[in-house]
């Protein structure tokens, strides 16, 4: 006696009645590269197929994914030159994007990445003090939520961080703006592409390792997690993804707050050249995406966004 599993594979039509995962438009969280000035749209150089906009460009440039199911974007910063004000200013770059889309698509989930990164002279996701960083990524989050952001995403990995954005958002009356977490983000060899276009990279020989998480961890990833739920997390982040299907996995069991995957600039690269040099088939980009969700992710955010909406049929 043995089973036959085979029968579940005989054609197309029966492998569909038979499948557990599906990607759906609204799985999709799509980042967007935020430049300053008019009528900017550029690609960046180190990520084909991604490009920097300025505010004014932004409806036009996401008529045709909001059309194909686009939900939700995830708004970062490249300024033009460093200094910390500009992050909290009711003219930055993320504010001023956040106001123009909030007009343009009411409907649309906006996300801000709340780090300051792309505006120290060092690259730093921080100040110095662990403490003091805090409060000033809560007044960066304040000013996101006035200026139209629903959900803020810190991803500096300081200590406290969502405690002193969710207490910084009640007493400024955005109790209802959400937080979405990088409660999970590693030190990772994943995030150099990412670097290059936000000009955010680091002196030679610097690192983050002294906040992101240390990559050989595995529990540590489900206490961080437990500590931004307790300070008031509405959803969190594992990132990278491909890289982290088992942390995804861990996360999924132990948590019961939706969960995101970051499917980050080099995950991205990697499998695009590859795709270009022919060494695997265009269809490992839904293979890849599929296996984040097989993982437990309920939402990705991926550079491959557009692509996947474009395609998909409706
Ligand atoms: C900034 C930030 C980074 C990424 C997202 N937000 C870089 C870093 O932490 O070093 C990486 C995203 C990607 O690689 O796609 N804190």
């Amino acid at each position: 006696m043995f089973e036959r599993f085979r029968t579940q594979r005989t054609d197309e039509g029966t492998r569909l009645q038979f499948r557990e995962t599906f990607l759906r438009a609204a799985d999709f969280i799509l980042p967007l590269f935020i430049v300053s000035g008019f009528r900017q749209c550029r690609e960046i150089s180190g990520l084909p197929g991604v490009n920097y906009y300025s505010a004014d460009m932004l409806q036009q440039a996401l008529a045709p994914l909001i059309k194909m199911g686009l939900q939700s974007v995830l708004l970062f910063p490249v300024p033009d030159s460093k200094g910390i004000e500009a992050t909290y200013s009711e003219h930055g770059l993320v504010q001023q994007a956040s106001r123009v889309l909030k007009i343009a698509y009411p409907g649309l989930e906006l996300i801000s990445d709340v780090c300051l990164c792309a505006y120290t002279v060092d690259g730093h996701c921080h100040i110095g003090d662990n403490d003091n960083t805090c409060r000033l990524l809560a007044r960066i989050a304040v000013s996101h939520a006035a200026a139209g952001v629903d959900i803020v995403a810190p991803s500096d990995m300081m200590d406290g961080r969502v405690w002193f954005i969710r207490q910084a958002l009640t007493e400024s009356g955005y109790a209802t703006t959400k937080i979405m977490a990088y409660a999970a983000k590693y030190a990772s060899n994943f995030y150099g592409p990412f670097r290059a276009a936000s000009q955010c990279g680091l002196a030679s020989g610097a690192d983050r390792k002294t906040y992101q998480m240390d990559y050989c961890n595995s529990n540590q990833a489900l206490a961080e997690i437990a500590a931004d739920v307790a300070e008031g997390a509405d959803q969190i982040i594992v990132k990278p993804a491909l890289s982290y299907l088992d942390i995804i996995a861990r996360a999924k069991t132990n948590c019961a707050l939706s969960l995101v995957a970051y499917n980050v600039s080099g995950e991205y690269l990697m499998l695009k050249n590859a795709i270009t040099q022919g060494v695997v088939a265009p269809d490992a980009v839904n293979e890849t995406l599929i296996a984040m969700k097989r993982a437990g992710a309920t939402r990705i955010i991926s550079y491959f966004t557009p692509e996947i909406l474009l395609n998909m049929q409706i």
